[in-house]
């Protein structure tokens, strides 16, 4: 194995060849690899944001951008996605956020903890918006090619003419294996943005600390090529089935809403807390749930969006359906139909 000062040239050689495709050939000198996707992701703030600058992240939105940043004297502005349309972007608030201080865009594609999915089109009106305001994007997308059968990824650097984007990815999702700590990042320049200080910057940042794991570089290659094609199929009708049970099974309980998912291992779902008023929050419901009926799921205020709780899909179906089962007797013990509700439901039945 070439080894130079950061890793195993075959290792970025191997996730060159695997993040290429008829959109976009990327380059071995272009690929970082770091200790997991959240280190790439660490890298990628540090290296495009100022302390006192800001970015912009999805609400609701994984955590750890907000975590990043701000332990970098680095503020967070939120733009929303809206449930109603599929969690899409909310592109008029997204360019709304942008201002002279904000230094990059962080994009997550498939979503945690949405389990959305952007078409083309969205992504297109997302580099738009990148495109007139001078910024370049940090990509999410950990998640590639986690969608369920019938949609398609596509990653935003094979779609960006002028936009400069930092794509984060790695083992950790598609190959299930979080803990051997592989990720990396790809620089797709455009026009020269990066090809100074952005670049120097995430090389030495790399090197700063002892980064991937170097074993798992050495098998790198063999795993990105010889994983069969059947190893992520199987994960993703897996994924899917359960995604379609926990949504049929809530969709049917009174005072829940889930959006169902299009790829990634989560399902959002919202929490009519009118009709649970005996409880301050979403967090408070869940803790109670934890204590009655030993069904934990993430509350919306891990993610910047109170109100709904999100569920993860990848456990086993027979358990999965045991936990809807449970949400819903708690739910039937604790719904409530409070005085407005009820009276728009008598208002609506005597109607003609
Ligand atoms: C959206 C998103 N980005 C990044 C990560 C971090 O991945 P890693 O474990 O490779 O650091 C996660 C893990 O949950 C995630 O959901």
């Amino acid at each position: 194995m070439l080894v130079t000062r950061d890793c195993y040239i075959e290792a970025r050689e191997a996730v060159a060849r695997y993040s290429s495709s008829v959109d976009v050939t990327v380059d071995p000198k272009d690929v970082l690899l770091c200790s997991g996707c959240s280190g790439a992701l660490d890298l990628c703030i540090t290296a495009l944001a100022n302390p006192g600058q800001n970015i912009l992240v999805p609400r609701p939105g994984f955590s750890i951008y907000r975590t990043l940043a701000e332990g970098l004297g680095i503020k967070v502005k939120s733009y929303n996605l809206k449930p109603e349309r599929g969690w899409m972007v909310d592109l008029d608030h997204l360019e709304e956020q942008c201002d002279e201080d904000t230094a990059a865009i962080i994009i997550n594609n498939p979503s945690n903890p949405c389990g959305s999915v952007f078409n083309r089109e969205h992504l297109f009106d997302i580099l738009e918006i990148a495109r007139r305001n001078f910024l370049p994007i940090i990509a999410d997308e950990i998640y590639e090619h986690m969608v369920f059968p019938g949609k398609e990824f596509h990653s935003l650097g094979s779609l960006s003419l002028e936009v400069p984007v930092l794509s984060c990815s790695g083992l950790t999702k598609r190959f299930l294996i979080p803990g051997w700590r592989m990720g990396w990042i790809i620089i797709h320049d455009r026009n020269g943005v990066f090809d100074q200080e952005v670049r120097k910057g995430l090389q030495r940042l790399s090197q700063r600390i002892i980064g991937s794991n170097t074993l798992v570089q050495g098998a790198l290659p063999a795993i990105l090529k010889n994983t069969p094609q059947e190893f992520y199929y199987n994960t993703l009708c897996i994924l899917q089935n359960n995604a379609l049970v926990a949504f049929e099974m809530l969709k049917n309980i009174e005072g829940l809403r889930p959006v169902m998912p299009e790829g990634a291992m989560y399902i959002m779902v919202g929490i009519n807390m009118e009709h649970f008023p005996e409880f301050s929050s979403e967090l408070h419901f869940l803790e109670q749930m934890v204590t009655e009926e030993s069904v934990f799921c993430l509350p919306g205020q891990c993610f910047d969006y109170p109100g709904y709780m999100r569920l993860v899909l990848s456990v086993p179906e027979e358990q999965l359906r045991e936990a809807c089962h449970r949400i819903a007797n708690y739910c039937a013990r604790h719904f409530t139909i409070n005085s407005i509700s009820s009276y728009l439901v008598q208002r609506k039945h005597s109607q003609p």
